[in-house]
């Protein structure tokens, strides 16, 4: 396993639609693995590809800050194909540092994805998890959570954003 660089808002890769994987071969199942140590060291929840520069759809969340003692996942070309409720929360991105917004998202959501082993998952989400897994799967799409922000603080987080794109 090894760390892999997390890449700051304004690098392209990050407002590109990732790629779907084909074949889920030892060099996915190693990103999949990179990737968890990565959010580890960052402290991060959850982290996609193209936060590392890859523009592959995969995701990992780290499970064991929803549910104790759970393992970290991977999410292998997930899609959200029902979503209910709503919920506002305040939200990060490692890709963003320093800067946390309230974000208004769907309660629950349910899932198609393949773990890393290759086999069809299906899944309910609710709470935290539902959270995280919205967030990174608009990451997959090229979506950040400040687009999901009102205009008004959008505009006025523009000084902050432009001094992290200018770090990259
Ligand atoms: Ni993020």
């Amino acid at each position: 396993m090894a760390l892999r660089e997390i890449v700051l808002y304004g690098q392209p890769v990050l407002r590109r639609k990732a790629e779907a994987v084909v074949t889920i071969d030892d060099s996915v199942r190693e990103l999949a693995k990179d990737m968890i140590e990565t959010m580890f060291t960052a402290d991060g929840i959850g982290l996609a590809a193209p936060q590392v520069g890859v523009s592959l759809a995969v995701c990992v969340v780290n499970n064991g800050l929803i549910e104790d003692e759970a393992e970290p996942n991977a999410y292998i070309n997930p899609v959200i194909y029902e979503e209910t409720g709503s919920c506002t929360i305040e939200e990060g991105c490692l890709s963003i540092p320093d800067l946390q917004e309230d974000v208004t998202r769907a309660e629950f959501v349910r899932i198609k994805y393949q773990d890393i082993d290759g086999v069809e998952q299906d899944e309910i989400c609710a709470g935290m998890l539902a959270r995280v897994l919205q967030h990174e799967i608009d990451h997959l799409n090229g979506v950040l959570f400040i687009d999901r922000i009102s205009g008004i603080r959008r505009k006025l987080l523009e000084k902050r954003l432009k001094q992290i794109a200018s770090q990259t």
